[in-house]
């Protein structure tokens, strides 16, 4: 048997509900991983899926698959992920909510530093209790009174080095807020974790623009640390052992 990689790029109009919405969808997919342009890659959820339930969860992988170890990141690691920001926002109905900005907000409306959840394990899943604007069952007009449902975008904003080098990308993963969302008291309120939406190309602007990477067949490299000392130092183990081992051999 031999071992396939699926390596799908997928390019689709997205010829929703509103003729005005019709913007390509173009992800980059293998094995049910999404490649962003980062050091994030997307486990869940897959891109336009309909969700629901009490909380979303969001599953990242920030070890680009293994090749970057998770913090506290050697000093003069030239590659680290300095900070992972999520935003739950849409156009169609003007919301910007903070999943996480790094410092949570009471009850954890708002989620603290993703890079310290799960502590040992490359992959983080960020759960995030929808908020009241989003409670109801099916789509945009058919929540419970006012809603806020329909489309939106998980929009992660990532803050890294690669190979020595600072970066700000913007990924946004398009969902719909249309499964059922029950009712309940302990909903945070929309407009505490609502934040003023900038205009694409305001975003555009203020984002690297960058390629995905690290998907089957990228050339990318991860260059991790400078020397295998100071992986020693700061504790690495075994992969910093070998690294000092490595070095000293040659
Ligand atoms: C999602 O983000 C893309 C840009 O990355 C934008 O074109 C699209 O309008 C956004 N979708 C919604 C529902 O706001
Ligand atoms: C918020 O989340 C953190 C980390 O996941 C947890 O330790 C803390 O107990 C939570 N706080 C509340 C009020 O739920
Ligand atoms: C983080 O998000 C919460 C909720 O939107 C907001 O109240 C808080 O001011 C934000 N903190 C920072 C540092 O942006
Ligand atoms: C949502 O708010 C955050 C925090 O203010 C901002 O960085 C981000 O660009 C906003 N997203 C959109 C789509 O305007
Ligand atoms: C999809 O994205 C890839 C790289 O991110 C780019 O090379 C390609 O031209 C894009 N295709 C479309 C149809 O936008």
């Amino acid at each position: 048997m031999t071992c396939s990689m699926f390596l799908v790029t997928y390019a689709g109009a997205a010829l929703l509900l509103a003729a005005r919405v019709s913007s390509a969808l173009n992800f980059t997919v293998s094995n049910g991983q999404i490649y962003t342009p980062g050091l994030v890659i997307v486990n869940a959820p897959q891109p336009s899926t309909p969700l629901g339930g009490d909380t979303i969860e969001v599953a990242l992988d920030v070890s680009a698959n293994g090749r970057l170890p998770l913090p506290p990141y050697p000093e003069d690691s030239p590659s680290v992920i300095h900070f992972i920001h999520i935003f739950l926002s849409s156009y169609d109905t003007n919301r910007n909510l903070t999943i996480t900005n790094g410092t949570a907000s009471a009850n954890n409306a708002s989620l603290s530093d993703i890079m310290l959840q799960e502590p040992g394990s490359t992959v983080k899943h960020v759960k995030w209790t929808w908020p009241d604007c989003l409670v109801g069952d099916g789509s945009q007009q058919q929540g419970l009174g006012e809603t806020d449902r329909g489309a939106y975008n998980v929009s992660i904003r990532q803050s890294f080095r690669l190979n020595g080098q600072d970066h700000y990308t913007v990924f946004d993963l398009p969902i719909s807020v249309s499964n059922s969302i029950p009712a309940s008291d302990s909903r945070p309120s929309c407009d505490v974790l609502d934040n003023p939406l900038l205009t694409p190309e305001e975003i555009l602007a203020s984002a690297d623009a960058m390629s995905v990477m690290f998907a089957p067949g990228d050339a990318t490299t991860l260059q991790t640390s400078r020397s295998g000392a100071g992986s020693l130092r700061r504790g690495l183990g075994w992969a910093g052992l070998a690294g000092l081992c490595a070095a000293l051999i040659m």
